[in-house]
């Protein structure tokens, strides 16, 4: 094995152009492909740019092929050579080097490599189970995906924070270690050795602590920052992701739109070639309900729900009835001319009760009439109300379910999502950003039986609503707002109580008592009181706006390391159980037995 002693690489491989041709270089990289075609060696160096072509000629350095031929793939090498044009008709061009190569006359082979547990190349890479990339992710974190992922993000992030400086924010940290916070998951809980039956939770965000920067007068403060949740995981949530988070004082809702607009135009822009339309839409959170099933709508695609139960108030047909004496809803959408066939209809009834309707109604609208299962239930003046409310001519289809609103709405939803999809009804290389505003304050948690805070109980209520907090808090909307990009919650924010009075009217609200707020967030309630300025912010998810921008499918996939959809770390093994000895010196006994 050679040392790289005073070898001092030109450039990076990826990096090298016919420009170069007749230079001395010297090059590192690792070997990505090996051919060997009678007695010349050629082998693609791969650093993180690129890619080049390197050969070894037996008739120029005999040496350095001789050397050349104990190499395997993924060796570590360096080489001294000469760049040249590539001879005629043996040019790639899908490479970046493709018109040029190196011939080597000098090789020192730093690193041997084992063979593989996988190929790098890109269409083997993706047969490879994704918990065994996660654990070599140091191997697949050289294919280009990843790194693509790796370079992109870091590149969005030096964005973010030359925007945000530019601005006049001050980028502070927030600790890690420190008391619950109220995101409304599950803590992850760190023990405190010197505090006996003490914990530490690690922060779900740092919601308070940014609060309390404003009350000691910073500002503009912004954090690329680390959060920590221990939730149910899917494709968009991780026990640990990023928040590009940010706290303003002397602001409105309208301030913080803008910034966040005008911040993404730019990330879009430089990193995208995108220019995003603004001002951007923005939807009330009921309209959002009503019209797509969620506060999250997938806004490149119509499909919207309409709600029907007006025209159907008297109507005979048991479904309808039995929905609007239990208080339900119906609604339904034009499906228009999309090409579902009675098996695909009756498909979807059974998707809309796998997602918790009772059934689903369709109706083809034929040159004849209604052909349905339900036809000879409903009236001709009830079908004429319908088609006028859907907006539908004969050739549609329409689709309605009967039930609580909540289930109405959100398998309407659903299944809206389901067809955009499966009938192609947008563009996938298209953005589309939205402002959802107007959300409610508090909703009424059937589990847990009591209100709670759709946001978190900092939340500033409109002032139009205030009057409502006593009599009616279910109808007070706050001054809240999301950011949704393409159908995802990328970010959400609020303006802030900053009085105490009303924050303490909001605690009663929520039956938390004077004690137990004092207990959670004592330190928080008081800083309140010494001059708190009227502030406001948002957290942006970066991990998720990162994965749509690169049409990920996972954010697991724009991490270099990610947990699996258990919680776990493949690489590390982590979690893991831990010495006797280390859990006696915090105080903690195991209860559960080793398994
Ligand atoms: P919120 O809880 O809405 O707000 O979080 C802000 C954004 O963070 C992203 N996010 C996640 N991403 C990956 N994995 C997760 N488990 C996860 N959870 C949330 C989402 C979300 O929109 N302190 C408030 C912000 C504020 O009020 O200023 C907060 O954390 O994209
Ligand atoms: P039934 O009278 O139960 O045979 O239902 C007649 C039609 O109405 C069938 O096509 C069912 O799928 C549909 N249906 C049943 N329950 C509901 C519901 N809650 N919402 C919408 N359609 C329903």
């Amino acid at each position: 094995m050679d040392f790289l002693g005073s070898w001092k690489r030109t450039n990076y491989c990826g990096n090298f152009s016919k420009e170069d041709v007749g230079k001395e270089v010297i090059l590192t990289g690792w070997v990505f492909r090996r051919r060997d075609h009678g007695g010349i060696i050629f082998i693609d160096l791969r650093d993180r740019q690129g890619i080049i072509q390197i050969v070894f000629d037996p008739t120029y350095d005999r040496i350095s092929h001789e050397k050349a031929e104990s190499i395997r793939l993924e060796y570590v090498i360096a080489v001294k050579g000469l760049i040249r044009r590539r001879p005629e008709g043996t040019e790639n061009p899908d490479l970046k080097t493709g018109e040029i190569e190196v011939l080597v006359k000098e090789l020192k082979i730093l690193s041997e490599s084992q063979p593989l547990p996988f190929s790098l190349e890109a269409q083997e890479l993706q047969k490879v189970s994704e918990s065994i990339r996660m654990k070599y992710r140091y191997l697949d974190m050289r294919s280009d995906k990843m790194k693509e992922s790796l370079i992109f993000r870091h590149r969005a992030t030096r964005l973010i924070r030359e925007y945000l400086n530019e601005e006049g924010f001050l980028e502070i940290e927030t600790p890690m270690l420190t008391k619950s916070t109220p995101e409304g998951a599950r803590d992850f809980l760190v023990p405190s050795r010197l505090n006996p039956g003490c914990f530490f939770a690690l922060p779900q965000s740092p919601q308070l602590f940014k609060q309390i920067l404003m009350v000691g007068g910073v500002d503009k403060y912004y954090q690329i920052v680390r959060c920590f949740r221990d939730e149910d995981l899917r494709a968009d949530r991780q026990p640990e992701f990023t928040q590009v988070d940010i706290e303003m004082s002397f602001i409105n809702e309208v301030d913080i739109m803008n910034l966040i607009e005008n911040m993404l135009s730019k990330l879009f822009y430089e990193l995208l070639d995108i220019q995003i339309k603004t001002p951007l839409t923005v939807i009330s959170y009921d309209d959002a309900m009503s019209q797509f099933g969620t506060d999250a709508p997938d806004i490149r695609f119509d499909l919207k729900i309409q709600d029907i139960t007006e025209c159907v108030k008297n109507s005979q047909f048991k479904v309808f009835s039995d929905t609007i004496n239990a208080g339900g809803i119906i609604s339904g959408i034009n499906l228009k001319n999309l090409p579902l066939s009675r098996k695909d209809l009756d498909e979807l009834v059974e998707t809309s009760k796998e997602l918790g309707a009772k059934g689903l109604l369709w109706v083809k609208i034929q040159p004849e009439g209604w052909q349905s299962p339900a036809s000879k239930f409903i009236t001709e003046e009830e079908k004429k109300a319908i088609e006028k409310k859907l907006n539908a001519n004969t050739g549609d289809i329409l689709i309605f379910v009967a039930d609580k609103k909540k289930i109405t709405l959100f398998v309407l939803g659903k299944i809206r999502l389901l067809l955009g999809k499966r009938y192609n009804l947008f563009d996938e290389n298209t953005f589309q950003l939205l402002w959802v505003t107007n959300f409610p304050l508090f909703e009424y948690d059937e589990d847990e039986n009591r209100i709670v805070s759709v946001h978190h109980p900092f939340t500033m209520p409109n002032d139009a609503d205030i009057a409502l907090l006593d009599s009616n808090p279910l109808a007070v909307k706050a001054k809240a707002y999301d950011i949704v990009l393409n159908g995802t919650e990328i970010g959400g924010g609020s303006l802030r109580i900053y009085n105490m009075k009303l924050q303490q009217k909001i605690f009663d609200i929520l039956g938390l008592s004077k004690e137990d707020a004092t207990s959670k967030f004592g330190f928080f309630l008081e800083a309140l009181n010494f001059g708190a300025p009227p502030h406001g912010g948002i957290a942006l998810g970066l991990d998720r706006l990162i994965a749509l921008m690169l049409k990920r499918d996972s954010i697991r996939d724009v991490i270099a390391f990610p947990k699996t959809q258990k919680g776990t770390c493949p690489l590390t093994e982590a979690p893991s159980f831990v010495d006797e000895n280390q859990l006696r010196e915090l105080y903690i006994k195991r209860v559960l037995p080793r398994q």
